[in-house]
């Protein structure tokens, strides 16, 4: 089947088996292998894209299910060639260790600070509860989207 979607800012029309899934899509046909693949079966958040301004599980989406809608994976946090104030403040805070979960983390906190530019702590943790992170103990992940909010003021 044929749609037409856009995705990071750009129009796009495609062709895709309605049996594949967002994820697949993503990296096999559009080749932005950014977003993760980790269980597979909504458990672990790796595979997190924004669709229509909220948090989804690629995995567990259809691609079919993009038609006529917006995405925003990893790659289109990028702006101008400058990276998102949440990409500078993972580094900052040393939120990144092997940094297979850290695409997904991103856009979930990215989805958050879209509806939200001031979140609670429980707000994040609760945005971003579906994230898993196996390296980091997640309080540098906490603090990070926390100084994002605060557009990194003290
Ligand atoms: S790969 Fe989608 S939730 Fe784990
Ligand atoms: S940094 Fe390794 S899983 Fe999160």
């Amino acid at each position: 089947m044929k749609i037409s979607f856009k995705i990071n800012g750009d129009n796009e029309t495609r062709d895709v088996n309605p049996s594949k899934t967002l994820l697949r899509f993503i990296r096999e046909d559009l080749n932005l292998t950014g977003t993760k693949e980790g269980c597979g079966e909504g458990e672990c958040g790796a595979c997190t894209v924004i669709l229509n301004g909220k948090a989804v599980h690629s995995c567990l989406t259809l691609a079919a299910e993009i038609d006529g809608a917006e995405v925003t994976t990893v790659e289109g946090l990028v702006k101008n060639g400058e990276l998102d104030i949440l990409q500078n403040k993972f580094m900052e805070h040393n939120a990144i260790q092997c940094g297979f979960c850290t695409p997904g983390m991103l856009m979930a906190a990215k989805a958050l600070l879209m509806v939200n530019q001031s979140p609670s702590e429980l707000e994040i943790r609760r945005a971003m509860a579906g994230n898993i992170c196996r390296c980091t103990g997640y309080k540098p992940i906490i603090d990070a989207v926390k100084d994002a909010a605060r557009g990194g003021r003290k």
